[in-house]
């Protein structure tokens, strides 16, 4: 069991002070202050920019998407892939136009990138316009590091190597009042050979059960309808704890609690996932008929050198239990083409285990060597060529298979959640999650509806509200 730290009521509390003191700062200008939050990479990112801007929201600040206009960017990073670090370099890079119109601008920096070594130093030489650099552990700290600012502190880094922590409380501002995210745990054991995100996120920490059941409890009260119970592999959840709650028992409790909502998650591991997890996903009618269940490989000797714990035989056989309890069940999978060494006949295992499973939808990415992770050492003889030439045939294979299975709703009629809209139409997801485009009608955001599918491609359903 790892040794847990949660961050004390008193530590929060000296927070939430300093909040009121930047509050009341901001409320003697004329205006109020500007707040812009980018975020890059996954859900947990997105989950814990709401708190960013929970916590600017509770300091006084309103939002902007103008860079110039902003007082505050604050830019949460994803190193998970080299392309998406390039892509926040430049992004920071072009800040210097901003902050040259703008000097009293504070430009902040946090989220995975900035825990890696060496990122802090690289910042602290190229990018001295940055004035604050903090790692996913001193997220709840971020006041503390503003009100330094507004008195005129230097450049502050705060990323020292952490295991992780747990902050409970933080206010959130949620992007959509349809669907929440809610984190039911930090952090990652696995040590994927390929992935960062064990050391950049720290160990696994699970939040308490009564903490995620009081949160998604508030969610319903409040008329979320989409609740995505959010972890890197979230079938360890509760195994730091005392209580004996597992995740299947989590999502048990959860479904209990009143109200019309769907609740999902994400990811399951699949050396984690079986039984338990699909017979109470079964049973527990909130539950979405849909698991993202990544593979990343179908070569078990791929497989192995990305200490997946599992194989190609193993995997198949989880598929065919999920599908027996949920025959309507809508799988989802993350897949790596050109992993150092892998051959053409280890790609054609990857393919073939999609031709066998027939994914609903598919993540397909080029492996990224990632500094400091095994994978990164391993001799890697295949050209970029090669892997694009993979990933495209990879890519087209998919696209039919999702199109035809598409193309099996038409016709029939399903029960939607109406979650927004785009251009000229209403944007739908079936309890699967497959998107549903509708014609516009009024007042429907947030009500789910029963309509028949009347057309469809790759990546959408049509329909019209029965
Ligand atoms: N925890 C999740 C799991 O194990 O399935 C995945 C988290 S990771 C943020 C999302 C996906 O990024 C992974 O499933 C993997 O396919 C992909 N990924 C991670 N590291 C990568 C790398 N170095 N290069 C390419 N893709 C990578
Ligand atoms: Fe990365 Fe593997 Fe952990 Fe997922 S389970 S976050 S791929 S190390
Ligand atoms: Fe990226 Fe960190 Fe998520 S590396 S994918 S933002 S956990």
């Amino acid at each position: 069991m790892n040794q847990r730290i949660e961050i004390s009521e008193d530590a929060l509390a000296r927070q939430r002070d300093v909040m009121e003191r930047v509050a009341e700062l901001n409320a003697a200008r004329e205006t109020p202050p500007l707040a812009l939050v980018d975020t890059y990479g996954c859900q947990q990112n997105e989950a814990d920019s709401e708190k960013l801007r929970g916590m600017l929201k509770a300091m006084g600040y309103e939002m902007t998407r103008d860079e110039y206009a902003a007082d505050v960017i604050v830019i949460n990073t994803c190193a998970v892939r080299e392309h998406a670090e390039q892509r926040v370099l430049g992004n920071v890079g072009a800040l210097t136009h901003t902050k040259k119109a703008k000097p009293s601008q504070i430009i902040c920096l946090c989220g995975c990138m900035m825990q890696e070594p060496g990122m802090a130093d690289r910042i602290r030489t190229s990018y001295r316009h940055v004035r604050v650099v903090f790692g996913p552990h001193e997220l709840w700290r971020f006041p503390e590091f503003l009100l330094r600012q507004l008195q005129g502190a230097g450049q502050i880094f705060e990323t020292a190597p952490s295991d992780g922590c747990v902050a409970e409380g933080l206010p959130s501002a949620r992007d959509s009042a349809v669907k929440a995210w809610l984190p039911v745990m930090y952090g990652c054991n696995n040590f994927c050979s390929y992935c960062i995100v064990p050391y950049v996120r720290g160990r696994e920490r699970s939040r308490r059960p009564e903490d995620v059941l009081a949160e998604a409890r508030a969610l319903a009260a409040a008329g979320y309808k989409d609740i995505t119970l959010l972890g890197q592999n979230v079938n360890s959840y509760g195994q730091d704890l005392p209580e004996g709650v597992d995740f299947s028992d989590l999502i048990a409790q959860i479904n209990e609690i009143p109200g019309d909502f769907l609740l999902r998650f994400m990811t399951s591991h699949p050396k984690d996932a079986g039984e338990k997890l699909f017979s109470t996903m079964a049973r527990s009618e909130k539950c979405a008929r849909h698991i993202h269940l990544p593979f990343q490989s179908g070569s078990n000797r791929v497989l192995s050198a990305m200490n997946r714990r599992y194989t190609r035989e193993s995997y198949l056989d989880l598929v065919r239990m999920a599908r027996a309890y949920m025959p309507d069940l809508v799988l989802t999978s993350d897949v790596i083409v050109g992993f150092p060494g892998e051959t053409e006949a280890e790609f054609e295992d990857t393919l073939r285990l999609v031709e066998e499973v027939r994914f609903d939808a598919l993540f397909t990415f080029i492996f990224s060597p990632r500094t400091g992770t095994p994978a990164a050492k391993m001799p890697d003889p295949f050209t970029r060529e090669e892997k694009q030439r993979r990933f495209d045939a990879l890519v087209a294979l998919q696209n039919g298979i999702s199109e035809e299975k598409h193309r099996a709703y038409v016709g029939s009629t399903q029960r939607v959640l109406i979650d927004g809209q785009e251009g000229d139409c209403l944007t739908a997801r079936t309890s699967g999650g497959r998107l549903v485009r509708l014609p516009l009608a009024p007042s429907l955001t947030g009500t789910f509806q029963t309509v028949r599918i009347t057309g469809s491609n790759t990546w959408a359903l049509f329909g019209e509200l029965i």
